[in-house]
């Protein structure tokens, strides 16, 4: 049997190349050694969201991209989290054998505190109980499936350690119930460069969306600061913001020869940014397709997420059948 891996995906806006490159490609490309989990935590993102249709349209967006992006339902299980109440269950018992100086540490809280002190605000009034207790609904999702790794950011691996911590305290006294997983670190190896050279993020208002429709792509894609070179002038492809996102998305034959016509001169930064449009249809074209297809037609996405969640709950019954029985609660 191969080890599991399991996937949380927050469903919060719209998902650029800087989230494609970093987070969803390599966990798609998890299928080759792990079965795969993947799910969408919509119960999570009601900590900050608590608008019903934007709830609705976010979930949609992010199951649409993953799909279209190439995961398969087939292949492993793919659910939304509010669909399996077994893990809401599990999330309660695990929250009594969790020691609550624990979650006073938690980053995202400890984030929310220091800035909620910063503006002078009431604390006690302006962080509700699901950010606090956030963690242990993430223990819930982890521990539910007996994921071994849980690929994450640096940003998720105190969650982990939390799930991994409560696992063991939970097995000490239970016996081994339940499968302590580790973190498996998505190194940034390489930092995605936004419009304006910056880390691509949607802080620094830099991105480019994963399936923006050839117009607006090219719109996107003018933006992207260059110098003021002439057309003739030789140029420095490694310090050109718009051959670091080419290179990203082109086969090592590919970069060498657009690097090349670089150096050459004559090169503008039109007949770059023109490159690297076509490389990204070629890349991203089919996909955006299928996205799009799926956007309007929810009921597909429906069906999937139904058929994974009643795959899911075979699972997550049997776990939480074990878990009831230790703790006598028949
Ligand atoms: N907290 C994660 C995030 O902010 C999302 C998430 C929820 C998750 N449950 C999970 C990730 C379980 C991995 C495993 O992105």
């Amino acid at each position: 049997m191969r080890p599991i891996s399991l996937t949380g995906i927050k469903p919060t806006g719209t998902p650029h190349l800087g989230n494609y490159l970093g987070a969803i490609r390599p966990a798609l490309d998890l299928v080759k050694n792990y079965e795969t989990v993947y799910f969408i935590a919509d119960y999570h993102a009601l900590t900050t969201i608590q608008d019903g249709n934007t709830m609705r349209d976010n979930i949609y967006k992010v199951a649409a991209t993953w799909l279209a992006l190439g995961l398969n339902p087939e292949e492993g299980l793919f659910y939304k989290q509010s669909d399996i109440p077994e893990i809401f269950e599990l999330s309660w018992a695990l929250s009594c054998f969790t020691p609550k100086g624990f979650m006073n540490r938690a980053h995202a809280y400890k984030d929310s505190v220091a800035k909620n002190e910063a503006k002078g605000e009431d604390l006690d009034s302006n962080i509700n109980m699901g950010l606090f207790s956030y963690p242990c609904l993430m223990d819930a999702d982890i521990l539910m499936f007996n994921a071994n790794v849980v690929p994450v950011g640096k940003d998720q691996k105190q969650h982990v350690e939390f799930a991994r911590d409560v696992a063991m305290r939970f097995n000490k006294k239970f016996g081994e119930i339940l499968t302590v997983p580790e973190s498996l670190i998505q190194e940034e190896t390489d930092v995605i460069p936004g419009l304006d050279g910056r880390k691509m993020s949607k802080s620094y208002d830099n991105t480019i969306e994963i399936f923006l429709d050839p117009k607006s792509l090219k719109k996107k894609i003018g933006k992207i600061v260059t110098n003021a070179q002439s057309i003739e002038e030789p140029k420095d492809p490694e310090a050109c913001n718009v051959f670091a996102l080419y290179k990203l998305f082109a086969s090592p034959e590919q970069a060498a020869s657009l690097a090349s016509r670089y150096r050459a001169g004559g090169l503008g930064w039109g007949h770059a940014k023109a490159e690297l449009q076509a490389l990204l249809e070629e890349a991203l074209g089919p996909a955006r397709e299928r996205y799009f297809h799926l956007r309007s037609h929810t009921e597909e996405i429906d069906k999937i997420l139904a058929y994974g969640a009643e795959k899911a709950r075979v699972k997550s019954k049997e776990t939480m059948a074990l878990v009831r029985q230790a703790l006598g609660v028949f």
